[in-house]
């Protein structure tokens, strides 16, 4: 993790509306542009940096303060702290009124005496020092308070802060911590606040999807994503690679038959065990679980409401939204009867049979792939275009692999759904669903039909803040509904934090989420100056042909650069394994290196479309966050013979309208 000393000057993360502001002149860099990952990011706003910025921890000898590390750490164990650095009659007259404020607090009557208001700590720190922590907290504001470690602002954010609030804030309360949401973020950052000595609570609570379906500990990526969606991935791939293997020699009797009741039993069961872990997780570690819903009832409390509606009132002095997300639903009648969503999919208790899904992005296409390499007849509806926000080369690509492995693309968005025969826990149902098209000879828009059992809408995810009672502190939301922060931290109340998918302008991946509840809590906790870096996330889309990228699409590096100032290097391959078995994937791998001209072909984009894509990338991902170049690429030894190699050897140069390439095998 680099420190906010190293990351001074090259923090690439597009900070957020409420962000401190930045100069004009200030470069911007390149963040991932693939899909969710780049989508909402908001343009770039920084704090103004120093002109050449000196490492904060370097404390210049000629002036007063303390290491920025020390300060923080200060900052962070005073009940009210504040930030200070030339000693200026300005900054004397501010922290004067700022003590007035904390001292009529303390004379009013009204104020017990158990509360008890501490003298505000001052704290100098350097110029320098004072740069970091405005950058850190994404405040401008300076003379700059904490308050029981968080960050508030200056003099004008504290007038703002409601009486009652603050004088709420400064009592003691039954947790250190409340996490709302168990999912990838929540947990970590429970288990890192429990680790650094902290009381913590983590409340977990899934609401049935409408067709009843629910889960336990572990949210989105443990129940109803990341995991039972590779495992049925890789049931599909096992599926083909019967078949590969009669070609390397192995006689199996018989037609190789797929049961779904079995697949998702073995998946189910994976499950569970994976929430039994998780339990006792936080059994180990001392967090409080807390199996209910929880919504703030007040600024510092929160009603935890359980399965028997039994409510439970529990107080914190920091609490973390991790809510997550869940699916989306078009308006129309029995869309939600008839249909599912990616939460209902891996526990179906019928096989889904002949499979609508509509929806154009990564649940669709990798759901779409899986099924139909599990033997099901699959089509996928495309509103637009496939993988928004991804390197549309790349998209395309996948789009003539899927056809040609034998799914099905219809252009349109469901208008109608019928019902034909209704499904039962052994059978899938019948449907029929309606949607307008342009009929190719005469033009004109016109209603198509078509039957299937199964209709898996996948368009997009909706965050999960609506019940939640934030309207009731304040907190600041979106119209995504997902919750405004300055970095992880919200931008209208200082002692609520949000990460992970419900975070506004964030990657809606698991890893990125439990890295940003980790760093966060040593942040607040422990006064660590780190920070999540959101850029440059490598991911991959678990399609049939696995889809791998890390950093810029060709469009979007020809959009930041200029199109003179790209050079893309780019290659076909054919996998040994796919060689043999004479798999019609073979002419579907690709790979591309995207590197700018003007600075040493320095690397701003990787892509491949591989099997194994997710291993790839991952391991290739830290090459382009050391700021690798293309000769970095080419010094490197290929490792034979694998598909990762053909990264080492890249020479040809992507032209406008050339043909495309032949793979030659080795
Ligand atoms: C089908 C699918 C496949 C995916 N595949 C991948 C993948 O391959 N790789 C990847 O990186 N990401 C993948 N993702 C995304 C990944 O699952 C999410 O980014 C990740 O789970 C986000 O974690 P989170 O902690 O923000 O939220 P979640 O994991 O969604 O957790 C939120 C939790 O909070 C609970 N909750 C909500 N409100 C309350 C409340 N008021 N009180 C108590 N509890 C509450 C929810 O029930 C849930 O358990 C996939 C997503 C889907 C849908
Ligand atoms: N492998 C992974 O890492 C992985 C896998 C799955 C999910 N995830 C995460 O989960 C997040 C959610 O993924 P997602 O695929 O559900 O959502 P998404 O990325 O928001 O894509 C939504 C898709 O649905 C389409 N759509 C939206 N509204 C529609 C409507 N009313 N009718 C028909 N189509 C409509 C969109 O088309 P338009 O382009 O026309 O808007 C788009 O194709 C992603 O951001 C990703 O980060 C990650």
């Amino acid at each position: 993790m680099k420190s906010l000393g190293e990351l001074f000057g090259c923090f690439k993360r597009q900070p957020r509306q409420g962000d401190a502001t930045a100069p004009a002149n200030q470069s911007t860099s390149d963040t991932p542009s693939m899909g969710a990952v780049a989508s909402g990011m908001p343009p770039p706003k920084r704090p103004a940096p120093a002109e050449s910025p000196t490492l904060p921890d370097e404390r210049n000898v000629d002036e007063p303060g303390i290491p920025l590390k020390e300060a923080l750490k200060e900052a962070n164990n005073a009940k009210i702290a504040v930030f200070y650095s030339h000693n200026t009659f300005d900054e004397e007259k501010q922290i004067l009124e700022i003590e007035a404020i904390l001292k009529a607090l303390k004379d009013r009557a009204d104020v017990e005496k158990s509360l008890e208001i501490p003298d505000v700590q001052r704290i100098r720190v350097s110029s320098a020092s004072k740069k970091a922590i405005q950058y850190l907290t994404l405040h401008n504001s300076w003379p700059l308070i904490y308050i029981k470690g968080n960050a508030v602002g200056g003099l004008k954010e504290l007038q703002a802060l409601k009486k009652d609030y603050l004088k709420e804030w400064l009592r003691d309360h039954t947790y250190d911590l409340i996490v709302i949401g168990g999912g990838s973020g929540g947990l970590a950052a429970a288990k890192e606040a429990a680790r650094l000595g902290k009381k913590v609570a983590c409340l977990d609570f899934v609401k049935p999807s409408p067709q009843g379906t629910t889960w336990g500990l572990g949210g989105t990526c443990v129940n109803v994503g990341c995991i039972p969606k590779k495992l049925m991935h890789q049931a599909s791939l096992l599926g083909h690679s019967i078949h590969d293997a009669q070609k390397f020699g192995w006689k199996l009797e018989g037609k190789p038959e797929h049961q779904w009741s079995h697949l998702r039993d073995s998946v189910q069961d994976h499950i569970a065990s994976l929430n039994w872990g998780y339990r006792v997780q936080l059994r180990e570690k001392t967090v409080t679980y807390i199996n209910s819903y929880g919504e703030f009832t007040g600024p510092f409390e929160i009603s935890a409401t359980n399965k028997k509606k039994k409510v439970e009132k529990i107080t914190a002095d920091r609490f973390l939204i991790a809510t997550g997300l869940r699916p989306k639903y078009p308006d129309f009648p029995g869309v939600k009867e008839y249909t599912i969503t990616s939460d209902d999919l891996f526990q179906l208790p019928y096989s889904p049979g002949k499979t609508l899904c509509v929806g154009a992005s990564y649940v669709s296409l990798e759901c779409a792939g899986f099924l139909h390499g599990l033997g099901f007849d699959v089509t996928v509806m495309v509103r637009s275009i496939l993988l928004r926000g991804f390197d549309q080369d790349m998209a395309e690509r996948i789009r003539k692999h899927m056809i040609a492995y034998g799914l099905k693309f219809e252009s349109g968005v469901p208008t109608k759904i019928e019902q034909i025969e209704e499904k039962t826990d052994e059978k899938a149902g019948k449907y029929r669903v309606y949607w307008p098209k342009k009929n190719e000879e005469t033009g004109e828009m016109q209603e198509f039909s078509e039957e299937y059992n199964t209709i898996l809408y996948a368009i997009g995810r909706e965050a999960v803040t609506d019940d939640v009672g934030l309207e009731t502190i304040g907190v600041e939301r979106a119209k995504s509904k997902k919750v405004v922060g300055r970095r992880e931290q919200s931008t209208t109340i200082p002692w609520v934090y949000a990460i992970g998918d419900v975070l506004e302008g964030t990657p809606e991946l698991t890893p990125v989420a439990i890295q940003a509840g980790r760093v966060l809590m040593r942040r607040i906790f422990e006064g660590a100056n780190e920070l999540t870096e959101y850029d440059q996330i490598p991911t991959t889309v678990f399609t049939p042909l696995e889809y791998g990228c890390c950093g810029l699409a060709e469009e979007d590096a020809v959009k930041k650069y200029g199109k003179e100032n790209i050079i893309i290097y780019h290659n076909v391959f054919n996998p040994l394994e796919y060689t043999i078995s004479e798999r019609m994937d073979k002419d579907h791998c690709y790979l591309k290196l995207i590197c700018l001209r003007n600075e040493e072909e320095k690397v701003v984009g990787f892509h491949i479309l591989t099997p194994n894509a997710g291993e790839i990338t991952q391991g290739f991902g830290i090459a382009l966050k050391l700021s690798a170049k293309k000769a970095d690429f080419d010094r490197l030894i290929g490792i034979h013979p694998t598909v990762a190699e053909s990264f080492t050897t890249l020479t040809l140069e992507k032209k406008d309208g050339e043909e495309e390439l032949q793979a030659s095998g080795c």
